[in-house]
């Protein structure tokens, strides 16, 4: 998708130059280029340095002694949760941190001191139940301010927080937190989804069963319904921090003690626990966000509309925007509730200057229509951001048009978990945009695009993406399995980072993010794997083989089509169908269901027995099947190909 129609919007007219209010400050941030150029590790130090609070000041900037097991900063101290709230409690206490919009319609508006005493007691609280330095925390919960703040206050203690995000199953849960060996898990008894109620403490219910760590389930309540409470393990949040301090003294941490792990799909059907330390995180949260979105503490209402369960939602709504004094928004529901104004209602009530969000989302309101944002007053709007999966040109045309009324700059953000902040993207003030692209790495960063053998591509030429220096923010390794580190990400080509996605590179040297190379999916901006999918089918009863593929999708960029091979005596049935795809809805979570499921009497091998998933890709999205002769059975494609076509015509109809 990312592909189409690049070559005509290379066209002089296409091109979006530097808006007149960001002018001002062109220069500083085009020498910022060139520090980043001349030596990253000083200019890195130096954006520690000045951005950060530090008990103790690094005098090391980057340790490659263990390459890959980088390190930065690490003779520093410093506390995350200082950084983001104490200091600035003296210039402005009473600004507001979050403006919170609930889905029901209620709303909350949390001060700088507020999320301080909030932090400071759930902080005390979580000491009394035994959670010191080091201890894991995995909190499952909805898009309720208590979820930054349980972050927070784990990060103030020194635990290492892992956000489960609240779309996923039960036996999610219990993976990730079986993994980590999580002592606690703090929840919320439901979250609001469309108007009904998705039961977050029932699922951590089921999980518990099967979780001997966890020693102990906090519940924080937001939509009262009712909920089991098991004596002595279960407690209620407003329990737990009654009678409190609003005092907590923070830990002293170490630059790369770890501030916290995040899961994420990889291409084994078990999730990769990201690894992310305190110092460099911070520095490289602080600067991007201050940097690609220009922020203006004295004057922005900045949102980004991600999910705090995702690694968006860590850098750019909790850590990076705290870190720099701004007033967020964070809005619980889906942007069609009750109305699919919902997001234009808000910007407008609040003033929003600042907006970052998903292809997926932005051709959802392609979709839905102009009547919806043009309802709404959008003219605090100064700045749009996009992340998660390649922007189309046509989605990023109706995006500056109708939400930016022309006049905002629009940053595409190339980013990932492992990369903790952002990598690849225009800044405001300096960079000429093309539709599409996300133009060039941010000072201090070093992306290229190499070959099979891990040269450098010509302009004009396409290959893999790679990080040629290693960056604060990165990630430090795989929770509980560095071989599986290295081997992913530094063993493809010698010293560069292996992001797994291609890209091209134009006549001007800019990127053009083309989307994963691996067998990781990318559903409406959510990493998904094909493993992961393949091994929730073949756990059905009825399944003996199955094969997932991620299919061009208008929409969602990619969607889910799985090829299902039944046991011999079970019959095809629409009902069949319909129940796995709910079993893998039920397995991994419901961003996981299959749009399609392909009933085949075989799957397409090579003569050494791996599946075709190429051809499969090709088959869906009706390209020209290229070399099929190395398949050991050329009938299962014309089968395949005949039932994909069929699958297709009663999509239409
Ligand atoms: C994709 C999300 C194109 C990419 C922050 C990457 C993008 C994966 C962009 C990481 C973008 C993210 N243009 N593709 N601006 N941003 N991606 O870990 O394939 O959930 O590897 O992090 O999303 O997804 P993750």
């Amino acid at each position: 998708m990312a592909d189409s129609g690049i070559e005509n919007l290379l066209h002089e007219d296409r091109l979006f130059p530097p808006s007149e209010e960001f002018a001002a400050q062109a220069t500083a941030q085009a020498a910022l280029y060139d520090e980043g150029e001349a030596d990253f590790v000083a200019y890195w130090k130096r954006q520690a340095l000045e951005r950060i609070t530090w008990y103790k000041e690094p005098t090391e900037g980057l340790d490659d002694s263990n390459a890959p097991f980088y390190k930065w900063f690490a003779d520093g101290e410093l506390n995350v949760t200082f950084n983001c709230i104490d200091r600035h409690l003296e210039k402005g206490g009473d600004k507001v941190a979050f403006h919170w919009v609930g889905e029901p319609g209620d709303t909350r508006t949390i001060t700088y001191r507020e999320l301080y005493e909030d932090v400071n007691r759930l902080a005390n609280g979580l000491r009394s139940l035994g959670i010191e330095k080091g201890d894991r925390v995995a909190i499952y919960m909805g898009m309720v301010p208590e979820l930054a703040v349980a972050m927070l206050a784990c990060a103030r203690i020194g635990a290492v927080h892992s956000v489960i995000f609240g779309g996923f199953s039960a036996e999610s849960i219990i993976d990730r937190v079986e993994d980590m060996k999580s002592k606690l898990l703090i929840t919320c008894d439901g979250a609001w989804r469309r108007g009904s109620v998705v039961p977050l403490k029932e699922n951590c219910d089921i999980a518990m069963e099967s979780t001997p760590s966890v020693e102990h389930c906090v519940v924080y309540k937001r939509t009262n319904q009712a909920v089991s409470m098991t004596e002595g393990r279960d407690i209620w949040w407003h329990d737990l921090v009654a009678g409190e301090s609003s005092e907590c003294e923070p830990e002293v941490m170490g630059a790369e003690d770890l501030l916290y792990v995040l899961y994420t799909s990889g291409t084994t059907a078990k999730p990769k626990g990201i690894m992310h330390t305190t110092a460099g995180y911070l520095t490289g949260v602080a600067t991007t966000h201050a940097l690609v979105f220009d922020i203006k503490s004295e004057t922005d209402v900045y949102w980004c509309a991600a999910d705090i369960g995702w690694v968006t939602g860590h850098s750019y709504i909790v850590y990076g925007p705290l870190a720099n004094h701004t007033t967020s928004v964070i809005y619980e529901g889906t942007p069609d509730y009750p109305e699919k104004d919902r997001l234009w209602s808000i910007i407008e009530e609040y003033g929003v200057t600042i907006l970052y969000t998903a292809p997926t989302a932005i051709r959802a309101f392609m979709k839905w229509g102009v009547e919806y944002p043009e309802r709404h007053d959008l003219t605090s709007l100064r700045l749009l951001g996009s992340v998660g999966e390649p922007i189309n040109p046509e989605a990023w045309i109706w995006y500056h048009e109708n939400i930016g009324g022309t006049v905002c700059p629009i940053v595409d953000t190339w980013w990932q978990t492992e990369t903790g902040s952002i990598m690849i993207s225009p800044l405001p003030g300096v960079t000429t945009t093309k539709p599409g692209s996300a133009t060039k790495a941010i000072p201090g960063i070093t992306a290229a695009v190499v070959n099979e053998e891990g040269e450098p591509v010509d302009p004009g030429s396409g290959g893999f993406l790679t990080i040629t220096e290693p960056w604060p923010a990165m990630l430090r390794s795989i929770y509980g399995d560095d071989e599986r580190y290295v081997e992913t990400y530094w063993s493809q080509h010698a010293g560069l980072y292996w992001a797994g996605d291609g890209a091209k590179l134009d006549e001007d040297n800019y990127l053009w993010i083309l989307g994963r190379i691996d067998d990781v999916m990318n559903i409406a901006g959510h990493r998904i794997s094909t493993m992961e999918v393949e091994s929730a089918l073949v756990s059905h009863a009825a399944v003996a083989e199955a094969a997932v593929v991620g299919a061009t999708d208008d929409l969602t960029g990619q969607a889910i089509v799985s090829f299902v091979t039944l046991r011999s005596g079970v019959d095809e049935s629409d009902e069949l169908n319909d129940e796995l795809r709910k079993h893998v809805a039920t397995k991994i979570g419901p961003i996981a269901r299959p749009k399609s499921i392909i009933f085949t009497p075989d799957l397409p091998k090579t003569r050494s027995g791996k599946i075709m998933r190429r051809l499969l890709r090709d088959i869906c999205d009706n390209r020209s099947l290229g070399d099929i002769t190395t398949l050991a059975d050329a009938d299962v494609v014309a089968t395949i190909t005949a039932q994909q076509a069929e699958a297709r015509r009663s999509d239409e109809e």
